[in-house]
């Protein structure tokens, strides 16, 4: 570790737990057939985790396929000397795009036929011509990337016919898999099983075949084909409470940070910026090294705890840039440089990504990837 990283360790960091996301993996292959394989997603950095150390420990524990967001994203893990395939789930439509893809051997997503093209004339023009592995994605119901189911067959013949571009995979997204009514779901598993009938009865061999993300995962096996995208499981998250029972997670993140100082203050004192927050009475508060540059949430301002010495405590006043206020009355002979832990466990006290979201009335993938800056990461 170098100096800097270890100044900034007594300020505030991210714990990156390793033995964690090993059980979720196993978790999560243990709900699989052994003919079905995972692709871990890591996009965003691992969501704000860490791709490259993420990508490396789940592909010790049997992870065969990575999927990223971007094409730098895939350089990141390249560079870093992974070798697991890597498909790029975001759209390809530069000349440049495709030799990065080329020379870093990554996966592009093929979303319609014009960009198949595009994808082909730039690899003919390329010496020598690659043979490039692409994953056709189908619109099934998320109205997102992808060709409209309909024309599957079409989308797959016109493809195939394209110089240059080997079909790896077929592919769509699930729109509302987390959610208690399956109706969506349901109607998007009938359109992608449909599709592959289409492409079947056109008389050409499948590829592979994928559908679920974490939540489709858990649903049922019906939607496991030969791949699943996990992202959220892997981090120890569950996409939904109904979702709870279908499998044991153990979260991999944990974030804490030091305190740096701690005073009493009076009754009727304001606190940090705007004074949102006065003392109605005597209290000692303690000031934390890590604020909404760091990922947390602004808008948790007083409505936020954190963890000190295996307690509850309040966080008060308008959260800053680089610090937090705690009310810390009730921990006497509280000293500079204790830890307090912001998100994760401490003794049988924990606080989780989950309960954020839940007052933010945002979603858990959020919080996590607003931790990917500034904080030094540290694995156990
Ligand atoms: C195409 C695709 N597949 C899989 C995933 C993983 O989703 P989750 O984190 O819900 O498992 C994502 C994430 O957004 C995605 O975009």
């Amino acid at each position: 570790m170098d100096d800097r990283q270890d100044w900034e360790q007594q300020r505030a960091w991210v714990e990156i737990d390793l033995s964690a996301l090993t059980h979720n993996v196993r978790q999560i292959h243990s709900l699989l057939a052994p003919t079905t394989a995972i692709m871990a997603v890591v996009k965003a950095d691992a969501y704000g985790h860490g791709a490259i150390e993420i990508a490396r420990t789940v592909i010790a524990a049997g992870v065969k396929w990575l999927a990223v967001a971007t094409v730098n994203e895939g350089i990141e893990l390249r560079s870093a000397g992974i070798v697991a395939p890597i498909l790029i789930l975001g759209a390809i439509n530069t000349d440049a795009q495709v030799q990065a893809i080329v020379n870093w051997d990554l996966h592009p997503t093929i979303c319609s036929i014009a960009q198949a093209t595009v994808i082909s004339k730039a690899a003919a023009s390329l010496d020598p011509h690659p043979d490039l592995h692409v994953h056709l994605k189908l619109d099934t119901g998320m109205s997102r990337l992808g060709t409209d189911w309909q024309q599957a067959v079409d989308f797959y013949r016109e493809v195939i016919a394209l110089p240059y571009l080997q079909i790896a995979s077929l592919y769509s997204h699930l729109a509302t898999a987390d959610e208690l009514d399956p109706t969506v779901m349901e109607m998007q598993i009938d359109r992608f099983d449909r599709s592959i009938a289409a492409i079947g009865a056109a008389g050409y061999v499948l590829p592979l075949l994928h559908l679920a993300n974490s939540a489709g995962l858990l649903v049922s096996d019906r939607l496991h084909y030969q791949l699943v995208r996990p992202g959220l499981i892997l981090y120890g998250l569950c996409p939904a409470p109904h979702l709870h029972s279908a499998i044991d997670l153990q979260p991999v993140l944990s974030v804490r940070a030091r305190i740096t100082q701690v005073k009493d203050i009076c009754a009727g004192t304001g606190v940090s910026y705007g004074y949102r927050f006065i003392a109605e009475r005597d209290m000692q508060i303690a000031i934390v090294e890590i604020g909404y540059a760091d990922g947390i949430p602004r808008r948790l301002s007083d409505r936020m705890q954190a963890i000190v010495r295996g307690q509850l405590v309040s966080q008060i006043g308008a959260i800053t840039m680089d610090r937090i206020v705690l009310d810390v009355s009730q921990i006497p002979e509280l000293q500079v440089g204790e830890i307090v832990t912001i998100l994760g466990a401490d003794g049988n006290v924990s606080i989780s990504a989950d309960e954020w979201a839940t007052t933010l009335g945002t979603i858990a993938w959020e919080i996590l990837c607003g931790f990917k800056h500034r904080l030094p990461r540290v694995s156990k």
